[in-house]
């Protein structure tokens, strides 16, 4: 059997999230950027049907710097029970699996273990709710927090029909698209409430479960992805990025691996597995920071981002640097900023993202693959120098991934006989 029932779009409600029904569970993926950084999955039964319940899923992005792009999430669970899903808004099930056992209306999966990923824009209205239909991609809470959740709806049958007989799934994962996140148990919290858009009624969950994932790059096991060259206008040497930063170009293992970009013949695109051009570093993304003018009481900084990677446009990029002086930034031409920790300390960490319409895509490898922007800081005379590479920044990271850095004795330094104002 069937259940109709409205998308819950049309009942224009705007969910509250109940931040005080978190509880903790031990983490091993501790960043001291975002120390309580966490993806949150919120399942909130809305209805009792005759057997089983409707549910809205939720999966906010409380991490403050890393976004979930495309091709986006998809989370799975295991079943309690002999549950079935009837029917979904706004998301469907990658298989349908084995419903041999109904006869008249087919669920839309009958698999113990369920992988649901996201629809894509453009999905029909009657099949929406909100939050939905965004291909997966989910922003970070910093860059976009209007977008940093994505929604679904699912009917489940031969389900607990009541708040005692019900048991939440358990084994919960979430790929974003690859590994790198860890799920806790599903826990039963206070239910949610539910604000009507006029602010007028609020109406609640039949019950709640919370289930709580982290990320840790380890986990992911990516090989780096990013490196970062530095250039000065006080000393002509250009340090570039280590060379096999992110891999080496004849590495034995992977011959082949790169791009010359004088070959015209482009390998063919398979999945979203990087297709680099053949450089030193063989990393996707090199981010390079000029030393670009010296002022009286200020300077100015050039940050140039740039995409080797033919197989990729990377959407809602953003870049996480640590620098002292970001205490005291003035302006930045091209970027948003935000300070990520906002009390003034030695490592002051900072976010820079593009603009939306304007550079918030890092276009992919070529004439049009790279961003840029200007930093002008007002000189801390107490602690500016740009003596031991002091200008340069201490940590980047890409898209929430370290950036390989060249090694401090390498960086170019201040010429003995110069007199630059400091
Ligand atoms: C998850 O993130 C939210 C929002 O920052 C925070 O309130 C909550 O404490 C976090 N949970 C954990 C276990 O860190
Ligand atoms: C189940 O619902 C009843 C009221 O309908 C409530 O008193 C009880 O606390 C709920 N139990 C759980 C586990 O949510
Ligand atoms: C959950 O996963 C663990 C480890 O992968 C496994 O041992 C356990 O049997 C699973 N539980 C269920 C209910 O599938
Ligand atoms: C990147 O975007 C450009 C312009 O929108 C498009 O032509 C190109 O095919 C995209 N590349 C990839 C790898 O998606
Ligand atoms: C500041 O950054 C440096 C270089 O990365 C690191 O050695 C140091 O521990 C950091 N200090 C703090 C307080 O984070
Ligand atoms: C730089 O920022 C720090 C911390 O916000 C502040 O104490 C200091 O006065 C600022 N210095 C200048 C030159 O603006
Ligand atoms: C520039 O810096 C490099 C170190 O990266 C150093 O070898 C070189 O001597 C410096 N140039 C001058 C003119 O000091
Ligand atoms: C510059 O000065 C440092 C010590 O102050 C010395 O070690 C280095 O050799 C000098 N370099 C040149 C090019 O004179
Ligand atoms: C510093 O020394 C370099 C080479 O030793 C020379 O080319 C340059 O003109 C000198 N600069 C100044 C400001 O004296």
């Amino acid at each position: 059997m069937g259940f109709s029932f409205r998308p819950v779009t049309k009942c224009a409600i705007v969910l509250v999230f109940l931040l005080s029904s978190f509880s903790f569970s031990s983490t091993d993926a501790y960043d001291p950027l975002d120390p309580n950084g966490n993806i949150t999955i919120k399942w909130d039964v809305i209805s009792w049907t005759p057997d089983g319940y409707v549910a809205v899923v939720t999966i906010f992005n409380f991490q403050k710097y890393r976004h979930i792009q495309a091709p986006g999430w998809s989370l799975g669970w295991t079943w309690a029970k002999k549950e079935v899903i009837w029917d979904m808004v706004g998301s469907q099930t990658t298989e349908q699996g084995d419903c041999s056992r109904f006869k008249g209306n087919i669920p839309h999966c009958c698999k113990k273990v369920p992988t649901v990923v996201d629809l894509l824009p453009g999905t029909p209205y009657n099949q929406q709710i909100a939050n939905c239909c965004k291909g997966g991609v989910i922003s970070s809470w910093v860059q976009d927090p209007a977008n940093s959740a994505s929604s679904f709806q699912l009917s489940v049958g031969d389900a607990g029909t009541s708040n005692r007989t019900v048991t939440p799934p358990k084994n919960f994962t979430l790929k974003a698209p690859g590994p790198g996140y860890t799920c806790g148990p599903a826990r039963i919290v206070r239910p949610t409430k539910f604000v009507s858009q006029d602010g007028r009624r609020v109406t609640q969950a039949m019950m709640t479960w919370n289930v709580l994932c982290t990320y840790s790059q380890f986990l992911a096991q990516k090989t780096p992805t990013c490196c970062v060259s530095l250039s000065s206008f006080y000393n002509n040497t250009i340090v570039p990025c280590p060379t096999c930063s992110c891999g080496c170009q004849k590495s034995i293992t992977q011959p082949g691996s790169c791009v010359d970009p004088k070959s015209p013949h482009l390998a063919s695109k398979h999945g979203y597995a990087p297709l680099v051009k053949c450089t030193s570093h063989m990393c996707p993304i090199r981010v390079h920071w000029h030393v670009k003018l010296n002022y009286k009481d200020y300077w100015w900084v050039k940050v140039t981002i740039t995409n080797f990677n033919y197989n990729m446009n990377y959407t809602q990029w953003n870049l996480v640097v640590q620098h002292p002086n970001f205490d005291n930034l003035t302006r930045v031409s091209g970027f948003n900023y935000k300070r990520l920790t906002p009390y003034a300390d030695i490592n002051a960490t900072a976010m820079l993202w593009g603009v939306k319409f304007h550079n918030d895509v890092l276009r992919q490898a070529g004439r049009y693959g790279n961003v840029h922007s200007e930093l002008l800081f007002r000189k801390d005379k107490s602690t500016f120098t740009f003596e031991k590479g002091w200008a340069f920044p201490r940590r980047i990271y890409f898209n929430g991934d370290f950036c390989i850095m060249p090694s401090p004795d390498a960086y170019p330094f201040v010429p003995n006989n110069s007199s630059y104002p400091q």
